[in-house]
């Protein structure tokens, strides 16, 4: 019983994306450009941060107003101690059904398998490039893609259902896009084009570096015979297509061409314990204020149902130059996606 928790476009809560940290060891220019985030940049102290104990509670809270997935994020969500703990008490939990991460995959190698016992299945693991010396310059580190490519390895043997995650930037790993295509179809792993996003307020963004779905997929058919596949549950963010003949799939996640906001049932908690509603949002809820402040939790499923039963946010239906360049919009880092 009970009634569905709805927005006021009638969208409902089934996603919570939760950032366990606003960390990253890498520098993409599109999310902690170096300028900002250079070495003297202060990130959150430890006690900002909600705490494991404050998470699980959360995520019950969450559950009961309709949330079936979580999704862990950051910064890089590894780099938070003793994630696979976490990852244990968000399955405990009543009526969370799928648990994802979404990672740069750098320390797999150290954290996949106890990621695996702890009852994790899913990882979404960014890479935009394989060649070596632009993979190294996008990540602002240095690293190599076949440093990735042997996490994924890993990963794959282990057990995880995996994606990949590549951003596309006109004239930055366009020559990529076939590349990327051809290794991770022969290899039967689902490869996500994203179009590049206005996240943030200085990640150098503009519509003339966007390439859309239909560039990309202009370019895949021109070697690939692609089939379109029904999407996997509402409000699935991407757009999957089939390589005819194969099990492989590819994906696209079309922000910025076609915007997804009308069946999103996303919600969003920062590493500090801010609710957002949306990835462009300009503020967010502080619930971590609440809940230090001893809250309980009818208290607590009341602030979170109030927040979002008045919830009318579509960014990336409202998106042009204006809104990209003045709207106030929270980091990426910090949100994580
Ligand atoms: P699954 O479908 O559960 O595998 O995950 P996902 O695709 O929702 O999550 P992931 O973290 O892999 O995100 C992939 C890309 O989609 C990232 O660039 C996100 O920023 C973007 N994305 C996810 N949700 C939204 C959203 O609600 N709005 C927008 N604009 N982008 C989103
Ligand atoms: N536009 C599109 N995708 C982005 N990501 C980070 N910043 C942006 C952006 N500006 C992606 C990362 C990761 C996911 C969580 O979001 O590459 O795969
Ligand atoms: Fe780190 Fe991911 Fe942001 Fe790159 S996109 S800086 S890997 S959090
Ligand atoms: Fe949801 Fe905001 Fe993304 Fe639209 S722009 S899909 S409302 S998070």
């Amino acid at each position: 019983t009970g009634h569905a928790l709805t927005d006021r476009l009638g969208r409902p809560i089934r996603d919570l994306r939760i950032s366990v940290t606003d960390r990253c060891n890498f520098r993409c220019s599109y999310c902690m450009p170096k300028e900002v985030f250079g070495d003297d940049y202060v990130f959150l102290p430890k006690n900002e941060l909600l705490s494991f104990e404050e998470l699980h509670r959360l995520t019950g809270l969450f559950a009961s107003l309709g949330v079936k997935k979580i999704r862990l994020t950051g910064g890089e969500p590894l780099m938070r101690r003793g994630l696979p703990e976490l990852i244990k008490k968000i399955l405990s939990v009543e009526g969370i059904e799928d648990v994802g991460l979404t990672t740069n995959g750098v320390m797999l190698g150290q954290y996949a398998q106890p990621l695996y016992d702890a009852g994790l299945r899913r990882l979404n693991i960014s890479l935009d490039a394989l060649n070596p010396e632009l993979f190294g310059k996008l990540n602002g580190r240095g690293i190599k893609p076949d440093h990735i490519l042997k996490q994924i390895d890993l990963a794959q043997q282990i057990g995880f259902e995996i994606k990949i995650n590549m951003v596309i930037q006109k004239d930055v790993n366009e020559s990529e896009i076939l590349p990327m295509a051809a290794y991770f179809r022969d290899r039967n792993i689902t490869l996500r084009f994203i179009e590049f996003m206005d996240v943030g307020n200085d990640n150098g963004w503009s519509f003339d570096k966007v390439i859309t779905k239909k560039e990309i997929i202009d370019r895949l058919q021109a070697a690939y015979d692609l089939e379109p596949v029904d999407q996997d549950y509402f409000g699935e963010v991407a757009k999957r297509y089939r390589y005819k003949g194969t099990d492989a799939q590819v994906g696209f996640i079309t922000s910025v061409s076609e915007s997804f906001c009308s069946s999103c049932t996303r919600a969003r908690l920062s590493s500090d314990g801010k609710f957002y509603t949306c990835l462009f949002a300009s503020s967010g809820f502080d619930v971590r204020e609440l809940i230090r402040n001893g809250a309980s939790d009818a208290e607590l499923l009341d602030a979170i149902s109030g927040v979002w039963n008045s919830r009318s946010d579509r960014y990336s239906d409202e998106r042009t130059e204006q809104t990209a360049k003045n709207r106030n919009k929270i980091g990426m880092s910090y949100i994580g996606g």
